[in-house]
């Protein structure tokens, strides 16, 4: 059997850039609405986010929630309320949970509404910095909540010219990440589930060995769900079989009769990506290390 280990090689981080502008920009935005895809809630995010942000109001966006296991979408909200952080599901490919975004932004900034108000400052709109790494749909997202036409705002005085504000209603302003949040590079975990996912391309991985980790989760987490997809399995084996017993249910045999393991794996991980599996989610929140 394949020593299930893989390193990979990341591009190099520089978050120091990102870092001096989110600092620069920071006194003039009242909250951050920090998008994560649903369904790796841990992997896709930056492990810097808390300190950038400076105890600034926190919304946490669960997006692509389409794709990912609602009970467990639940425990997360539930999970980031506990700590005072709202958290609402968004799936911006169909447009759902905008509105409640909205809503979501109005109460956890009601305070500093009432604050506005009290100095006088009636129709200063809110500031929110959305932030994310790339791909978790931050685009997406800005794009349904600003509508068509992407009502994009002049450059403010005493903002760095090239941030890109958008004006959503007269009580709330946007502006898009000011550089590029990467996700934690030297973890190989993170690596693994963004590359199950699709937001790290699996041409510099080895889709064997990526095929067999996912296979380890499902099995643990969704064998039903394996099943209903596959037919009857034994679970009482490595991945690498379990690998074998999907590639030989699928007729990817090779001569030798031996499972032709790369194509059973590029199946699987294009299976899950496009949800033929189910609706899942890779991690939990006794994953949170
Ligand atoms: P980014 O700005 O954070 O880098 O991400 P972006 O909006 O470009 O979105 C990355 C991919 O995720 C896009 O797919 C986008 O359509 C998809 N996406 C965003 N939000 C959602 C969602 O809530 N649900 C689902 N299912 N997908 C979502 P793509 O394949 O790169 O492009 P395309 O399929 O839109 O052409």
């Amino acid at each position: 059997m394949a020593d299930n280990t893989q390193s990979i090689q990341w591009f190099p981080g520089h978050m120091a850039k990102t870092r001096r502008k989110i600092g620069e920009i920071l006194p003039l935005i009242d909250a951050v609405a920090e998008v994560v895809d649903a369904r790796i809630p841990i992997s896709s995010r930056n492990p810097e986010i808390a300190e950038l942000i400076k105890g600034k109001p926190h919304i946490i966006l669960l997006n692509k929630c389409d794709m990912a296991d609602k009970n467990v979408t639940e425990e997360w909200i539930n999970f980031y309320k506990a700590q005072n952080i709202a958290a609402i599901p968004l799936d911006c490919k169909n447009g759902k949970g905008i509105d409640k975004f909205k809503t979501t932004v109005k109460t956890t900034l009601a305070e500093r509404l009432e604050y506005y108000q009290s100095k006088g400052m009636v129709g200063k709109p809110l500031r929110v910095m959305v932030v994310g790494i790339p791909n978790v749909g931050k685009s997406t997202f800005i794009n349904r909540i600003a509508g068509k036409t992407r009502a994009k705002a002049e450059n403010r005085p005493g903002v760095t010219r090239g941030n890109q504000w958008f004006t959503i209603d007269k009580q709330l302003e946007l502006l898009d990440t000011p550089g590029v949040l990467w996700p934690k590079f030297e973890d190989q975990t993170v690596g693994e589930h963004l590359a199950f996912t699709g937001a790290v391309k699996d041409r510099i991985l080895d889709t064997e060995l990526l095929g067999m980790r996912l296979l380890e989760i499902l099995s643990a987490s969704y064998p039903e769900l394996l099943e209903a997809r596959y037919g009857k399995l034994d679970f009482e084996c490595d991945s690498y079989d379990l690998l074998c017993q999907i590639g030989k249910k699928r007729g990817m045999v090779i001569r030798g009769g031996e499972t032709d393991t790369e194509r059973a794996a590029n199946m699987l991980l294009e299976e899950y990506r496009n949800c033929k599996i189910g609706l899942i989610t890779l991690e939990r929140i006794s994953d949170n290390a």
